[in-house]
Protein backbone atom coordinates (compact mmCIF):
# COMPACT_ATOMS: atom_id res chain seq x y z
CA UNK A 1 0.00 0.00 0.00
CA UNK A 2 1.16 3.42 -1.03
CA UNK A 3 -0.54 6.91 0.62
CA UNK A 4 0.22 9.85 -1.59
CA UNK A 5 -0.59 12.89 0.24
CA UNK A 6 -2.44 15.25 -2.77
CA UNK A 7 -4.36 18.53 -2.78
CA UNK A 8 -7.88 18.71 -3.47
CA UNK A 9 -9.72 20.10 -6.34
CA UNK A 10 -12.66 20.38 -7.94
CA UNK A 11 -11.50 16.70 -9.43
CA UNK A 12 -11.76 15.06 -6.24
CA UNK A 13 -14.01 17.34 -3.87
CA UNK A 14 -17.07 15.15 -3.38
CA UNK A 15 -14.71 11.73 -3.06
CA UNK A 16 -12.83 14.73 -0.13
CA UNK A 17 -16.08 15.66 1.55
CA UNK A 18 -17.22 12.21 1.44
CA UNK A 19 -14.35 11.04 3.37
CA UNK A 20 -14.41 13.25 5.90
CA UNK A 21 -18.28 12.37 6.23
CA UNK A 22 -17.73 8.64 6.73
CA UNK A 23 -15.88 8.89 9.89
CA UNK A 24 -17.96 11.26 11.54
CA UNK A 25 -20.86 9.18 10.51
CA UNK A 26 -22.90 10.36 7.55
CA UNK A 27 -23.01 11.31 3.80
CA UNK A 28 -23.17 14.26 2.57
CA UNK A 29 -25.21 15.50 -0.31
CA UNK A 30 -23.73 17.59 -3.41
CA UNK A 31 -25.34 20.18 -3.28
CA UNK A 32 -24.20 20.18 0.52
CA UNK A 33 -20.61 19.91 -0.89
CA UNK A 34 -21.28 22.61 -3.55
CA UNK A 35 -22.50 25.75 -0.45
CA UNK A 36 -19.28 24.46 1.44
CA UNK A 37 -16.89 25.13 -1.25
CA UNK A 38 -18.69 28.72 -2.04
CA UNK A 39 -19.49 30.05 1.71
CA UNK A 40 -16.88 28.23 3.60
CA UNK A 41 -13.86 27.63 1.33
CA UNK A 42 -14.53 30.91 -0.31
CA UNK A 43 -13.87 29.19 -3.67
CA UNK A 44 -16.17 29.79 -6.83
CA UNK A 45 -17.27 26.57 -7.47
CA UNK A 46 -17.97 27.06 -10.77
CA UNK A 47 -14.85 28.71 -12.03
CA UNK A 48 -12.73 26.56 -9.47
CA UNK A 49 -9.55 25.85 -11.61
CA UNK A 50 -6.63 25.33 -9.16
CA UNK A 51 -6.01 23.15 -6.70
CA UNK A 52 -6.80 24.12 -3.13
CA UNK A 53 -3.59 24.71 -0.98
CA UNK A 54 -5.97 24.40 2.20
CA UNK A 55 -7.29 21.07 1.58
CA UNK A 56 -5.36 17.77 1.81
CA UNK A 57 -6.47 14.29 0.92
CA UNK A 58 -4.66 10.95 2.08
CA UNK A 59 -4.74 8.94 -1.67
CA UNK A 60 -4.19 5.01 -1.40
CA UNK A 61 -2.50 4.59 -5.12
CA UNK A 62 -3.23 0.67 -4.90
CA UNK A 63 -7.21 1.42 -4.44
CA UNK A 64 -6.88 4.36 -5.95
CA UNK A 65 -9.07 6.08 -3.42
CA UNK A 66 -9.16 8.84 -1.04
CA UNK A 67 -8.63 7.36 2.53
CA UNK A 68 -7.85 10.10 5.03
CA UNK A 69 -8.51 13.91 4.86
CA UNK A 70 -7.51 17.10 6.23
CA UNK A 71 -7.45 20.73 5.91
CA UNK A 72 -6.76 24.17 7.40
CA UNK A 73 -9.18 26.96 7.18
CA UNK A 74 -7.94 30.28 7.07
CA UNK A 75 -8.30 32.77 10.57
CA UNK A 76 -7.11 35.17 12.62
CA UNK A 77 -7.13 34.81 16.34
CA UNK A 78 -6.70 37.54 19.07
CA UNK A 79 -3.69 37.19 21.79
CA UNK A 80 -3.33 38.55 24.75
CA UNK A 81 -2.92 42.30 24.69
CA UNK A 82 -5.28 42.46 21.49
CA UNK A 83 -2.84 41.62 18.46
CA UNK A 84 -4.51 39.22 15.74
CA UNK A 85 -1.99 36.44 14.68
CA UNK A 86 -2.88 34.17 11.37
CA UNK A 87 -3.86 30.69 12.36
CA UNK A 88 -4.06 27.56 10.59
CA UNK A 89 -8.04 26.22 11.62
CA UNK A 90 -7.25 22.48 11.22
CA UNK A 91 -9.94 20.97 10.41
CA UNK A 92 -11.75 18.12 8.68
CA UNK A 93 -9.09 15.18 10.08
CA UNK A 94 -10.15 11.69 9.36
CA UNK A 95 -9.14 8.63 7.98
CA UNK A 96 -11.12 6.11 6.69
CA UNK A 97 -11.51 2.56 9.09
CA UNK A 98 -10.16 0.52 6.87
CA UNK A 99 -6.95 2.59 6.64
CA UNK A 100 -6.52 3.28 10.14
CA UNK A 101 -3.22 3.36 12.52
CA UNK A 102 -0.90 3.40 9.40
CA UNK A 103 0.43 6.89 10.67
CA UNK A 104 -2.11 8.41 7.66
CA UNK A 105 -3.27 11.28 10.50
CA UNK A 106 0.22 11.53 11.69
CA UNK A 107 1.19 12.54 8.07
CA UNK A 108 -1.14 14.80 7.16
CA UNK A 109 -0.56 16.91 10.71
CA UNK A 110 2.73 17.67 9.49
CA UNK A 111 1.94 18.22 5.93
CA UNK A 112 -0.83 21.22 7.45
CA UNK A 113 1.90 22.45 9.71
CA UNK A 114 4.41 22.59 7.26
CA UNK A 115 1.71 24.26 4.80
CA UNK A 116 1.19 26.83 7.37
CA UNK A 117 4.32 27.48 8.32
CA UNK A 118 4.94 27.98 4.34
CA UNK A 119 1.76 30.57 4.32
CA UNK A 120 3.67 32.44 7.43
CA UNK A 121 0.94 31.46 10.15
CA UNK A 122 2.29 31.80 13.67
CA UNK A 123 -0.53 29.40 15.04
CA UNK A 124 -2.48 26.02 14.30
CA UNK A 125 -6.01 25.97 16.24
CA UNK A 126 -8.57 23.03 16.18
CA UNK A 127 -11.55 22.04 17.79
CA UNK A 128 -10.95 18.19 18.90
CA UNK A 129 -13.47 15.51 18.49
CA UNK A 130 -11.67 13.25 20.90
CA UNK A 131 -9.54 15.28 23.70
CA UNK A 132 -6.42 12.36 23.60
CA UNK A 133 -5.52 13.46 19.90
CA UNK A 134 -3.37 16.49 19.94
CA UNK A 135 -1.57 17.09 22.27
CA UNK A 136 0.63 14.02 20.65
CA UNK A 137 1.45 16.82 17.60
CA UNK A 138 2.38 19.74 20.38
CA UNK A 139 -1.25 21.28 20.72
CA UNK A 140 -2.30 22.70 24.52
CA UNK A 141 -5.22 23.75 25.76
CA UNK A 142 -5.94 27.20 24.74
CA UNK A 143 -9.57 27.84 25.49
CA UNK A 144 -12.11 26.08 28.04
CA UNK A 145 -15.62 25.35 26.78
CA UNK A 146 -18.43 25.96 29.42
CA UNK A 147 -21.96 24.33 28.44
CA UNK A 148 -24.64 25.57 30.76
CA UNK A 149 -28.40 24.86 31.25
CA UNK A 150 -30.82 26.71 33.72
CA UNK A 151 -33.50 25.78 35.23
CA UNK A 152 -35.51 29.06 34.51
CA UNK A 153 -38.43 27.91 36.97
CA UNK A 154 -36.01 28.15 40.13
CA UNK A 155 -34.09 31.27 38.95
CA UNK A 156 -34.11 34.47 37.25
CA UNK A 157 -31.91 37.36 36.58
CA UNK A 158 -31.28 39.23 39.65
CA UNK A 159 -29.85 42.17 37.84
CA UNK A 160 -32.20 45.42 36.82
CA UNK A 161 -32.80 46.09 32.84
CA UNK A 162 -30.45 48.30 31.82
CA UNK A 163 -32.47 51.61 30.39
CA UNK A 164 -31.36 53.01 27.08
CA UNK A 165 -30.83 49.80 25.37
CA UNK A 166 -33.36 48.66 22.83
CA UNK A 167 -34.28 45.35 21.66
CA UNK A 168 -35.89 44.35 18.28
CA UNK A 169 -36.44 40.80 16.27
CA UNK A 170 -35.12 40.86 12.51
CA UNK A 171 -35.53 38.83 10.13
CA UNK A 172 -32.43 36.88 8.84
CA UNK A 173 -31.42 39.38 6.04
CA UNK A 174 -31.14 42.36 9.11
CA UNK A 175 -29.07 39.67 11.38
CA UNK A 176 -26.76 38.92 8.41
CA UNK A 177 -25.92 42.27 7.73
CA UNK A 178 -25.92 43.32 11.11
CA UNK A 179 -24.63 40.80 13.38
CA UNK A 180 -21.47 40.33 11.29
CA UNK A 181 -20.17 43.58 12.46
CA UNK A 182 -21.00 43.22 16.31
CA UNK A 183 -19.25 39.84 16.25
CA UNK A 184 -16.04 41.39 14.52
CA UNK A 185 -15.76 44.08 17.26
CA UNK A 186 -16.30 41.69 19.70
CA UNK A 187 -13.68 39.26 18.68
CA UNK A 188 -11.02 42.09 18.26
CA UNK A 189 -11.18 42.78 21.90
CA UNK A 190 -11.47 39.28 23.08
CA UNK A 191 -8.37 36.80 23.75
CA UNK A 192 -9.04 33.71 22.23
CA UNK A 193 -11.61 34.90 19.55
CA UNK A 194 -11.12 34.22 16.16
CA UNK A 195 -12.61 36.39 13.05
CA UNK A 196 -15.23 34.53 10.69
CA UNK A 197 -15.69 35.19 7.05
CA UNK A 198 -19.09 36.24 6.19
CA UNK A 199 -18.50 33.11 3.97
CA UNK A 200 -18.58 31.24 7.71
CA UNK A 201 -21.46 33.16 8.66
CA UNK A 202 -23.63 32.50 5.90
CA UNK A 203 -22.55 28.94 6.15
CA UNK A 204 -23.26 29.10 9.97
CA UNK A 205 -27.10 30.21 9.56
CA UNK A 206 -28.40 28.73 6.73
CA UNK A 207 -31.48 27.32 6.65
CA UNK A 208 -33.35 25.95 3.53
CA UNK A 209 -37.11 25.61 3.17
CA UNK A 210 -37.40 23.03 5.40
CA UNK A 211 -34.75 23.75 7.84
CA UNK A 212 -35.84 27.05 8.32
CA UNK A 213 -39.13 25.37 10.24
CA UNK A 214 -37.39 22.31 11.66
CA UNK A 215 -33.84 21.35 12.47
CA UNK A 216 -33.52 17.82 13.63
CA UNK A 217 -36.53 18.50 16.47
CA UNK A 218 -35.84 22.30 16.75
CA UNK A 219 -37.26 25.34 15.11
CA UNK A 220 -35.19 27.58 12.81
CA UNK A 221 -33.13 30.62 14.28
CA UNK A 222 -34.18 33.66 16.16
CA UNK A 223 -32.65 37.05 15.89
CA UNK A 224 -32.34 39.47 18.84
CA UNK A 225 -30.53 42.51 18.46
CA UNK A 226 -29.51 45.26 21.19
CA UNK A 227 -29.29 48.71 19.89
CA UNK A 228 -27.45 51.38 21.91
CA UNK A 229 -28.35 55.22 21.05
CA UNK A 230 -29.52 53.18 17.78
CA UNK A 231 -26.28 51.72 17.36
CA UNK A 232 -26.37 47.51 16.79
CA UNK A 233 -24.01 46.94 20.33
CA UNK A 234 -25.08 43.13 20.44
CA UNK A 235 -27.00 40.56 19.62
CA UNK A 236 -28.38 36.78 20.65
CA UNK A 237 -29.62 33.85 17.85
CA UNK A 238 -31.37 30.82 19.27
CA UNK A 239 -34.29 28.87 18.40
CA UNK A 240 -36.58 26.22 20.39
CA UNK A 241 -36.26 22.51 21.06
CA UNK A 242 -40.13 21.88 19.91
CA UNK A 243 -40.31 18.58 20.04
CA UNK A 244 -41.26 18.64 23.16
CA UNK A 245 -43.44 21.63 22.72
CA UNK A 246 -43.54 25.55 23.16
CA UNK A 247 -47.00 25.59 23.30
CA UNK A 248 -48.29 24.74 26.47
CA UNK A 249 -47.01 26.08 30.24
CA UNK A 250 -47.25 22.17 31.01
CA UNK A 251 -44.58 20.98 28.47
CA UNK A 252 -41.06 21.12 29.26
CA UNK A 253 -40.10 23.71 26.48
CA UNK A 254 -36.57 24.21 26.14
CA UNK A 255 -34.47 27.83 24.21
CA UNK A 256 -31.31 27.31 22.68
CA UNK A 257 -28.95 29.96 22.74
CA UNK A 258 -26.81 29.18 19.90
CA UNK A 259 -25.15 32.95 20.74
CA UNK A 260 -25.22 35.86 22.85
CA UNK A 261 -22.20 38.61 21.85
CA UNK A 262 -22.19 42.06 23.04
CA UNK A 263 -19.98 44.80 22.67
CA UNK A 264 -20.79 46.26 26.01
CA UNK A 265 -21.95 45.20 29.39
CA UNK A 266 -25.52 47.03 29.47
CA UNK A 267 -26.41 45.11 26.09
CA UNK A 268 -25.48 41.75 27.47
CA UNK A 269 -27.18 42.70 30.62
CA UNK A 270 -30.46 43.58 28.61
CA UNK A 271 -29.72 40.45 25.57
CA UNK A 272 -30.04 37.92 28.96
CA UNK A 273 -33.61 40.01 30.30
CA UNK A 274 -34.86 39.51 26.72
CA UNK A 275 -33.52 35.82 26.61
CA UNK A 276 -35.47 34.96 29.99
CA UNK A 277 -38.68 36.97 29.54
CA UNK A 278 -39.43 34.35 26.45
CA UNK A 279 -42.19 32.71 28.32
CA UNK A 280 -43.47 28.81 27.86
CA UNK A 281 -39.79 27.91 28.62
CA UNK A 282 -38.46 25.61 31.18
CA UNK A 283 -35.13 25.26 30.71
CA UNK A 284 -32.25 27.61 28.78
CA UNK A 285 -29.09 26.02 27.34
CA UNK A 286 -26.29 27.28 25.66
CA UNK A 287 -22.50 26.09 24.93
CA UNK A 288 -19.14 27.44 24.22
CA UNK A 289 -19.25 30.23 26.55
CA UNK A 290 -16.37 31.45 28.41
CA UNK A 291 -14.69 30.63 31.83
CA UNK A 292 -15.49 33.87 32.39
CA UNK A 293 -19.05 34.56 31.93
CA UNK A 294 -20.90 36.78 34.11
CA UNK A 295 -23.69 35.40 33.55
CA UNK A 296 -23.69 33.10 36.60
CA UNK A 297 -23.35 36.37 39.10
CA UNK A 298 -26.16 37.91 37.60
CA UNK A 299 -28.28 35.04 38.66
CA UNK A 300 -30.92 35.18 41.79
CA UNK A 301 -30.02 31.72 42.35
CA UNK A 302 -26.80 29.97 40.64
CA UNK A 303 -27.06 26.66 41.46
CA UNK A 304 -30.06 26.53 39.07
CA UNK A 305 -27.46 27.01 36.38
CA UNK A 306 -25.78 23.66 35.66
CA UNK A 307 -22.22 24.40 34.25
CA UNK A 308 -20.43 21.27 31.91
CA UNK A 309 -16.19 22.49 31.44
CA UNK A 310 -14.55 20.40 28.37
CA UNK A 311 -11.89 21.63 26.36
CA UNK A 312 -12.43 23.95 23.87
CA UNK A 313 -9.93 25.63 21.26
CA UNK A 314 -6.65 23.55 21.17
CA UNK A 315 -3.29 25.27 20.12
CA UNK A 316 0.34 24.72 18.94
CA UNK A 317 2.91 26.92 18.26
CA UNK A 318 3.85 26.90 14.21
CA UNK A 319 6.21 30.06 14.84
CA UNK A 320 7.78 30.21 18.42
CA UNK A 321 9.46 33.82 17.43
CA UNK A 322 6.01 35.63 16.23
CA UNK A 323 4.17 34.22 18.22
CA UNK A 324 5.66 34.87 21.27
CA UNK A 325 6.90 38.42 20.16
CA UNK A 326 2.89 38.81 19.30
CA UNK A 327 1.56 39.44 22.73
CA UNK A 328 2.05 41.26 25.40
CA UNK A 329 2.97 40.36 28.81
CA UNK A 330 1.98 41.42 32.32
CA UNK A 331 5.87 42.16 33.95
CA UNK A 332 9.00 42.80 31.76
CA UNK A 333 12.14 40.91 32.18
CA UNK A 334 13.76 38.21 30.46
CA UNK A 335 13.18 34.61 30.45
CA UNK A 336 14.96 31.38 28.31
CA UNK A 337 12.35 28.67 26.90
CA UNK A 338 13.32 25.16 25.86
CA UNK A 339 10.35 23.81 23.65
CA UNK A 340 11.05 20.34 23.50
CA UNK A 341 9.51 16.59 23.78
CA UNK A 342 7.00 16.04 21.61
CA UNK A 343 9.05 15.48 18.10
CA UNK A 344 7.98 18.69 16.89
CA UNK A 345 11.32 19.22 14.98
CA UNK A 346 9.77 21.76 13.10
CA UNK A 347 9.48 23.84 16.44
CA UNK A 348 11.44 22.57 19.36
CA UNK A 349 14.59 24.70 20.55
CA UNK A 350 15.58 27.20 22.75
CA UNK A 351 13.97 30.91 22.76
CA UNK A 352 14.47 34.18 24.95
CA UNK A 353 12.31 36.25 25.65
CA UNK A 354 12.98 39.70 26.47
CA UNK A 355 10.08 41.83 27.26
CA UNK A 356 8.86 45.64 28.89
CA UNK A 357 5.52 44.25 28.83
CA UNK A 358 4.68 45.77 25.47
CA UNK A 359 7.53 45.32 23.48
CA UNK A 360 9.05 41.90 23.49
CA UNK A 361 11.86 40.75 20.99
CA UNK A 362 12.67 36.79 20.77
CA UNK A 363 15.80 35.25 19.80
CA UNK A 364 16.47 31.39 19.06
CA UNK A 365 19.56 30.42 21.16
CA UNK A 366 21.73 27.84 22.69
CA UNK A 367 22.48 29.17 26.28
CA UNK A 368 20.97 27.14 29.35
CA UNK A 369 16.92 27.68 29.26
CA UNK A 370 15.47 28.81 32.87
CA UNK A 371 13.00 26.51 32.19
CA UNK A 372 11.85 23.11 29.68
CA UNK A 373 8.40 22.66 28.89
CA UNK A 374 6.79 20.70 25.75
CA UNK A 375 5.26 22.51 22.75
CA UNK A 376 1.87 21.70 24.46
CA UNK A 377 2.19 23.23 27.80
CA UNK A 378 3.82 26.50 25.78
CA UNK A 379 0.60 26.71 23.60
CA UNK A 380 -1.42 27.18 26.51
CA UNK A 381 -0.13 28.66 28.63
CA UNK A 382 0.85 31.41 25.83
CA UNK A 383 -3.19 32.23 26.16
CA UNK A 384 -3.26 32.34 29.81
CA UNK A 385 -5.99 29.67 30.12
CA UNK A 386 -3.70 27.57 32.38
CA UNK A 387 -0.83 28.83 34.73
CA UNK A 388 2.60 27.59 34.66
CA UNK A 389 2.15 26.27 37.92
CA UNK A 390 -0.83 24.48 37.45
CA UNK A 391 0.89 22.04 34.74
CA UNK A 392 4.18 21.73 37.07
CA UNK A 393 1.66 20.47 40.52
CA UNK A 394 0.39 17.87 37.54
CA UNK A 395 4.03 16.48 37.14
CA UNK A 396 4.21 17.75 32.99
CA UNK A 397 7.57 19.59 33.94
CA UNK A 398 10.37 20.11 35.93
CA UNK A 399 11.58 23.68 37.39
CA UNK A 400 14.91 24.59 38.77
CA UNK A 401 13.59 26.65 41.63
CA UNK A 402 10.04 27.88 42.41
CA UNK A 403 11.31 32.07 41.35
CA UNK A 404 11.68 30.93 37.65
CA UNK A 405 7.77 29.20 38.29
CA UNK A 406 6.81 32.60 39.34
CA UNK A 407 8.47 34.58 37.36
CA UNK A 408 6.28 32.67 34.47
CA UNK A 409 3.58 32.74 35.95
CA UNK A 410 3.46 36.48 36.53
CA UNK A 411 4.73 37.13 33.04
CA UNK A 412 2.03 34.81 30.95
CA UNK A 413 -0.65 36.16 33.24
CA UNK A 414 -3.56 37.55 31.58
CA UNK A 415 -5.91 40.77 32.07
CA UNK A 416 -9.08 38.47 30.03
CA UNK A 417 -9.41 34.98 30.28
CA UNK A 418 -9.74 33.10 26.65
CA UNK A 419 -12.87 32.58 25.62
CA UNK A 420 -13.18 30.97 21.83
CA UNK A 421 -16.95 30.15 20.32
CA UNK A 422 -16.41 30.05 17.10
CA UNK A 423 -16.35 26.03 16.93
CA UNK A 424 -14.52 25.14 13.08
C1 LIG B 1 -8.47 9.81 14.79
C2 LIG B 1 -8.08 9.32 13.41
C3 LIG B 1 -8.00 10.55 12.47
C4 LIG B 1 -6.69 8.68 13.50
O1 LIG B 1 -6.25 8.32 12.21
P1 LIG B 1 -5.06 7.28 11.98
O2 LIG B 1 -4.62 7.46 10.56
O3 LIG B 1 -5.48 5.94 12.40
O4 LIG B 1 -3.96 7.82 12.97
P2 LIG B 1 -2.40 7.47 12.97
O5 LIG B 1 -2.20 6.08 12.48
O6 LIG B 1 -1.63 8.53 12.27
O7 LIG B 1 -2.12 7.54 14.51
C5 LIG B 1 -1.41 8.58 15.11
C6 LIG B 1 -1.28 8.29 16.57
O8 LIG B 1 -2.51 8.57 17.20
C7 LIG B 1 -2.95 7.42 17.91
N1 LIG B 1 -4.38 7.37 17.75
C8 LIG B 1 -5.06 7.57 16.62
N2 LIG B 1 -6.38 7.49 16.86
C9 LIG B 1 -6.52 7.26 18.17
C10 LIG B 1 -7.63 7.08 18.99
N3 LIG B 1 -8.88 7.16 18.52
N4 LIG B 1 -7.41 6.82 20.28
C11 LIG B 1 -6.15 6.76 20.76
N5 LIG B 1 -5.05 6.94 20.02
C12 LIG B 1 -5.24 7.17 18.73
C13 LIG B 1 -2.27 6.25 17.25
O9 LIG B 1 -2.16 5.16 18.09
C14 LIG B 1 -0.93 6.85 16.89
O10 LIG B 1 -0.13 6.86 18.08
P3 LIG B 1 1.47 6.78 18.02
O11 LIG B 1 1.93 8.00 17.27
O12 LIG B 1 1.86 6.78 19.45
O13 LIG B 1 1.76 5.51 17.29
C15 LIG B 1 -9.08 8.28 12.84
O14 LIG B 1 -9.13 7.18 13.71
C16 LIG B 1 -10.46 8.83 12.61
O15 LIG B 1 -10.78 9.26 11.51
N6 LIG B 1 -11.32 8.87 13.68
C17 LIG B 1 -12.68 9.35 13.56
C18 LIG B 1 -12.75 10.84 13.22
C19 LIG B 1 -12.01 11.71 14.22
O16 LIG B 1 -12.11 11.57 15.42
N7 LIG B 1 -11.24 12.67 13.63
C20 LIG B 1 -10.55 13.69 14.38
C21 LIG B 1 -11.28 14.96 14.12
S1 LIG B 1 -10.92 16.25 15.27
Amino acid sequence: MTIKIIPVDKSNIFEWRSSVRTVFGDIPSKEVVIRMVNERFMIDYDNWNKPSDRLIAAFDTDSERIVGSGGADKYTITVPGGENIKMAGIAYMGTLPTHKRRGIFSSMMKTLHQQARDRGDAVAGLWASQSLLYSRFGYGLATMREDWVIDTHNTSLSTDSPKGISIRLVDKNKALSEIPEIYEIFRKCQNGATDRTQGYWNYLLYEDEQTKFNKSGRSGFFFAIAYKNNKPSGYAIYNFNKESGVAHEDDEGSLIVEEIISIDRESNNALWHYIFGVELVEEISFNRRGTNDPLYYMLKNPRKLKRNIIDGLWARIIDPIKMLESRTYEESGKITINISGQNQDDIEGTYTIETDGKNTEVTKTNNNPDISMRPSELSSIYFGSVRASEFYQAGLFDIKNHDILRKINKMFSVEQSPWCNTDF
